[in-house]
């Protein structure tokens, strides 16, 4: 399977990089990318077929990664459309909020179209990527796809395609609370009278521990919780007062605003 990188910045390196230390082989891939400086980067790094116009890239590929911003799309897509419209080929889309439907209308039907939502811990293999397809989408073209994904971390796939929203609030947008939280936590040591260095180590290598903690599946998080909170001891405390101020409701609200925001600004690419 030819593979032809539509964009070659972060997304694209990740994915490229990940296939490649899994032992894809490197003849498969090609990468447009238009900054002659990224070009220079991605054949030192990755030593595969670099382009500058993404109409170069694509004559002999069955797969396209689009990975350019989705501003971007419109001028690939009117670039592409007419020299891949000879034959099927599978689009898969990084590209947060452009829905399948669009791709649809501006790569031409003939596509498998498959869209995916990665997460910024992809660009270190350790992201979680949500994939939607289509109907038209056949179980092998779902297959490609996932594996070029699953590269950069875990894969999940949806059946309802407006669940992207709430992936973008929970997966897409996570890292920056998790980000506050480890923030918050630093802080709060600090003010009990850690080194800022000792507060900040403490506060990710835990945040850290806890994720692969929850991760390995030996509870629940609530279980997780529990056996860590002895009755009457210092996390009871801590919690008590997290609950007392609303936490949960906090990121209940926190996540509504951020699906609200992913389907306004889904609307504000379709023109609608
Ligand atoms: N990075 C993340 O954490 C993340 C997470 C989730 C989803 N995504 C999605 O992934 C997509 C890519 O993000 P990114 O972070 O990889 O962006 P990026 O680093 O800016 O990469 C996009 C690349 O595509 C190039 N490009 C622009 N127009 C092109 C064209 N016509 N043909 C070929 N290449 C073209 C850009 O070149 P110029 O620099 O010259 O414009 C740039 O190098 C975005 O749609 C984003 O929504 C990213």
């Amino acid at each position: 399977m030819q593979t032809a990188f539509i964009g070659g910045g972060h997304m694209a390196s990740a994915l490229l990089g990940g296939a490649l230390a899994d032992g894809a082989p490197r003849e498969r891939f090609i990468v447009a990318e238009p900054l002659a400086a990224q070009r220079e980067r991605l054949q030192r790094e990755f030593a595969v077929r670099v382009v500058e116009r993404s109409s170069e890239a694509v004559a002999d590929a069955d797969v396209l990664v689009l990975a350019v911003k989705p501003q971007q799309m419109g001028a690939v897509a009117r670039e592409l459309e007419p020299v891949i419209g000879n034959r099927r080929r599978l689009l898969v889309s990084v590209a947060a909020g452009l829905r399948c439907a669009d791709l649809a209308r501006a790569f031409g039907p003939l596509h498998a179209i498959v869209r995916s939502m990665p997460n910024r811990p992809a660009l270190i293999g350790a992201g979680i990527t949500a994939l939607y397809a289509g109907p038209d989408v056949d179980a092998a073209e779902r297959a490609q796809a996932e594996a070029i994904l699953r590269a950069c971390g875990d894969t999940v796939w949806l059946t309802d395609e407006r669940q992207m929203d709430a992936v973008t609030a929970v997966s897409g947008s996570g890292p920056a609370y998790f980000f506050l939280v480890i923030e918050a936590l630093e802080a709060a040591g600090i003010a009990e009278g850690l080194a800022p260095e000792v507060a900040r180590r403490l506060a990710i290598a835990t945040a850290h521990g806890a994720g692969l903690l929850a991760q390995q599946g030996s509870g629940t998080p609530a279980e997780l919780r529990e056996s860590v909170t002895s009755r009457g001891g210092t996390t009871a405390a801590a919690l008590a007062v997290l609950e007392g101020g609303g936490l949960r409701t906090m990121f209940a609200r926190a996540v509504a605003a951020a699906t609200r925001r992913s389907t306004e600004l889904g609307d504000e690419l379709a023109g609608r």
